[in-house]
């Protein structure tokens, strides 16, 4: 069976690496937020071109901490998109802020901007900008309209690792990024983690306590918070496996040109992207007309092609959002019931990416 993500074989590819930093990350007497915690977050600060890097516990993590930093407080209102992880929107009614769903745009699975000076209200502190699936928004241009507004902005990077918009990398345009390394990210480990970036020094002061304890040093506290740390295992191991990044992310953009370049079905329509952008394809999602998913489905699966659906849900859609304030989300709510995720990973061999074109090509 050939899934849409397969990140056993980063581990496999690695495994020599891998083994001999966890290993020694055993041996070392060091566990938590430690020696490759701090190297980790160097790295990370390098490769972003960013002044600030740090280290926590989860991608939806991140955001919480993010949005403490930032002064979001209990019914602030956070804009972002109804069309993004479910963890986007749990991080927001987490801290007891109103998510504010707006929608996307047609054919392109990222914020339609045009909404946002609609729904802006004396409540709105914070904009959240999702590059979903590895698609880079226009972020200079929604950057341009939080500045005007007066709105922070944080850029969830999730599924964004390295891509660019105009030769800078995402994360670094608005006051933070955020980044998950879940199992099957662009970067990963083998458990949870995330990090934050930033190029704001008194941000990143803020942002480091919000992750310990609000701890100044430690066991001395001075603001209210839990531990959302860092293992250094899954430093140790994010430090190998961002070595590949760049290699691995040119592999996935190899494989979803062929896909552009090889499906050829007029039931299928193929994902957008934006000029000057350097696009990641954590995922590589299409639409399918004329209620055909399920079929579609169902014919792949008997093919041993197991694709993903991301989401089954709109956040709207959501029980726990159910009463969210939103736009009309008219692009979202027709994309929802069509869109399929087909593989694609860093491994994935050019003769199973041409079986399932043919595959597709032959659906109607
Ligand atoms: C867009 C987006 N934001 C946030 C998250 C949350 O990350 P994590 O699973 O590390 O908490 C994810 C991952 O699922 C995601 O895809």
């Amino acid at each position: 069976m050939i899934n849409f993500a397969n990140p056993v074989d980063e581990y496999l590819e690695n495994k020599k690496d891998i083994d001999h930093a966890i290993i020694k990350t055993l041996e070392s007497n060091d566990y938590i937020l430690g020696k490759s915690v701090n190297r980790f977050e160097k790295d990370f600060s390098k490769y972003n071109k960013c002044k600030y890097s740090i280290g926590v516990s989860s991608g939806t993590e991140a955001i919480i901490i993010c949005l403490k930093s930032l002064g979001v407080k209990m019914g602030d209102e956070v804009i972002t998109t109804s069309h993004t992880a479910y963890a986007t929107v749990a991080a927001i009614t987490e801290i007891g802020a109103k998510p504010i769903l707006i929608d996307i745009q047609k054919n392109y699975f990222n914020m339609n901007y045009d909404e946002i000076s609609k729904i802006l209200t004396k409540k709105t502190k914070c904009l959240i900008l999702v590059h979903l699936y590895g698609i880079v928004a226009n972020v200079k241009k929604i950057r341009d309209i939080c500045k005007k507004n007066n709105i922070f902005l944080l850029e969830d990077c999730a599924q964004a690792h390295g891509a660019e918009f105009n030769g800078k990398k995402v994360g670094t345009f608005g006051d933070f990024g955020t980044f998950s390394f879940y199992p099957t990210k662009n970067l990963s480990t083998f458990g949870d983690a995330g990090a934050i970036t930033t190029n704001n020094k008194k941000l990143y002061q803020k942002a480091k306590l919000y992750r310990e304890y609000g701890w100044k040093k430690k066991n001395i506290g001075i603001l209210k918070s839990i531990n959302r740390r860092m293992d250094e295992i899954h430093a140790a191991i994010l430090r190998i496996k961002l070595k590949h990044l760049e290699d691995n992310n040119k592999k996935r953009r190899k494989i979803a040109k062929i896909y552009t370049d090889g499906i050829k079905n007029k039931n299928i329509i193929l994902p957008n992207t934006l000029p000057d952008t350097i696009n990641v394809f954590h995922l590589y999602v299409i639409i399918i007309k004329k209620n055909l998913r399920n079929k579609l489905i169902k014919y792949l699966q008997k093919n041993k092609i197991n694709p993903g659906i991301h989401y089954i849900l709109a956040n709207h859609q959501q029980i726990p959002f159910k009463n969210a304030k939103k736009t009309k989300l008219s692009n979202t709510k027709k994309i929802i019931p069509n869109i399929l995720s087909l593989p694609i990973y860093p491994s994935l061999s050019l003769s199973s990416v041409n079986k399932i074109i043919k595959l597709i090509n032959n659906f109607n």
